[in-house]
C-alpha cells in the first residue's frame, strides 16, 4: 500500500510517498481503508521536530496523521464488522500512522460515521471537536448561561468550539480577524471581536471561560476579562510559567494546558452532534492524497478557516 513517511525532520518536502506492507489487526483492533484524512497544525509541527515528535521519534518508519474516516476491511473487535464506515482520532498523542491507504486502529478509539455526512466532513470532525469536548465539558464543565471567550474562533478547533459552546448554552464571544467575522457569527457566536481591536478586547468583562486556541497571549493577559472563579484553558501554551500561575491564582482563576486524547466514547458524542446537525464541519480545502505536502503548506499558513482535508480513495 501507499503511505507517507517522514524522511527526516524539516519542511513539507520531507513527506515521501512510499510502498509499505498493509497493516494487520491484533485483538480489539480494526483495519480501515482510508477515505479521508484531516490535517492539523500538530501534523506539521511534528514533521518539523516539534508537536509530539519527541514521543514518536524512535518509530521507523515515521508516519504522520491521526484523523481518519474510512471503511473497516478487517475486524478483530466485537465493536465493528467489515464494511462499517468509521471515523476517529487514532492513537493520539502516540504514533497514529494515518497517512496511508490502510490504517490499523484500536476499535475503542473509533465510532460509526453518521450517514448524513461524507468522509471528508467526518475526518475533519475528529481531533478538533474532540479537543473542544474534552476542554469544555470534561475540564471546564461549561454551564448554560456562562460567558465564553474563544481566541482563534475561525480555525479548525475554533469553529467547532463556537458551535459546541453555543450548544452547551453559553453566551459565546469569538475572536478572529475581521474577514472571518461573518463565519464566526454563522457558527453561532453571539458577538465577534477583531483581534487587532484592542479597545474592544479591553472592554470585555465577566468572562467565565477562555479557550486559547492561538497561544500569542500569556495567561496574565488572557485573565484580564475573567471573573473570580473563572477558568482559562490553553491548547497551545504547554509551558505556563509559575509566574503566570501565581497571577491566575491571585485572581482565583484556574489556568491550564490540556492535550486531547483518543476516545471512542467522546467520538460517539461527536457523531451524535453531527447526526443531529448540532455541529457541522466547515471544509476550507480538500487536497488529493498526492498533494499531502500542499495540505501541510496550507495548515502552516495559520490562516485556514475551518479544516483542511485530504481525500484518499
Ligand atoms: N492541546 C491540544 O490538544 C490541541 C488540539 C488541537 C489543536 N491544538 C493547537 O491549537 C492551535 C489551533 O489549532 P487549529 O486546528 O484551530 O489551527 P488552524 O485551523 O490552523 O487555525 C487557523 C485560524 O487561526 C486564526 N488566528 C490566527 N491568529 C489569530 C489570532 N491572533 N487571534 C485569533 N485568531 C487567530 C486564523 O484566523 P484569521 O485568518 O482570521 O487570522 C485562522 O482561522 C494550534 O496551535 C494547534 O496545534 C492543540
Amino acid at each position: 500500500m501507499k503511505a507517507y513517511i517522514v524522511k527526516s525532520i524539516g519542511t513539507a518536502d520531507q513527506l515521501q510517498l512510499v510502498d509499505i506492507e498493509k497493516p494487520v489487526a491484533a485483538n480489539n483492533e480494526v483495519v480501515i481503508k482510508t477515505k479521508a484524512i484531516s490535517i492539523n497544525p500538530v501534523d506539521a509541527k511534528t514533521r518539523d521536530g516539534r508537536g509530539v515528535y519527541n514521543w514518536i521519534k524512535d518509530e521507523n518508519p515515521l508516519i504522520l496523521g491521526w484523523d481518519i474516516s474510512g471503511e473497516v476491511t478487517e475486524s478483530k473487535s466485537p465493536l465493528f464488522k467489515v464494511g462499517d464506515e468509521v471515523f476517529g482520532m487514532v492513537n493520539f498523542p502516540g504514533h497514529g500512522k494515518v497517512y496511508a491507504e490502510y490504517v490499523v486502529a484500536k476499535a475503542d478509539e473509533l465510532t460509526l460515521k453518521p450517514s448524513n455526512i461524507n468522509h471528508e466532513e467526518a475526518a475533519a470532525a475528529t481531533l478538533a471537536p474532540l479537543t473542544v469536548w474534552q476542554v469544555m465539558v470534561d475540564n471546564a464543565g461549561i454551564k448554560a448561561g456562562q460567558r465564553v471567550l474563544i481566541h482563534g474562533a475561525s480555525g479548525g478547533v475554533g469553529h467547532y468550539a463556537t458551535q459546541i459552546a453555543r450548544h452547551l448554552g453559553a453566551y459565546v464571544i469569538g475572536v478572529s480577524s475581521e474577514k472571518n467575522k461573518d463565519f464566526v457569527l454563522a457558527n453561532g457566536a453571539h458577538e465577534h471581536v477583531e483581534y487587532n481591536d484592542l479597545s474592544k478586547l479591553n472592554e470585555l468583562t465577566n468572562i467565565d471561560f477562555v479557550l486559547d486556541a492561538v497561544g500569542e497571549k500569556d495567561i496574565t493577559e488572557l485573565s484580564k476579562p475573567v471573573v473570580r472563579g473563572g477558568k482559562i484553558i490553553s491548547i497551545v501554551r504547554g509551558n505556563i510559567s509559575e509566574e503566570e500561575q501565581a497571577h491566575a491564582k491571585s485572581k482565583d482563576i484556574e489556568a491550564k494546558f490540556v492535550l486531547v486524547k483518543s476516545s471512542g466514547n467522546d467520538m460517539g458524542t461527536i457523531a451524535g452532534l453531527l447526526q443531529k446537525k448540532i455541529i457541522k464541519s466547515h471544509i476550507f480545502q480538500v487536497f488529493d492524497f498526492e498533494q499531502m505536502a500542499d495540505a501541510h503548506r496550507q495548515i502552516e499558513t495559520g490562516r485556514t478557516v475551518g479544516k483542511v482535508v485530504v481525500k484518499v480513495q
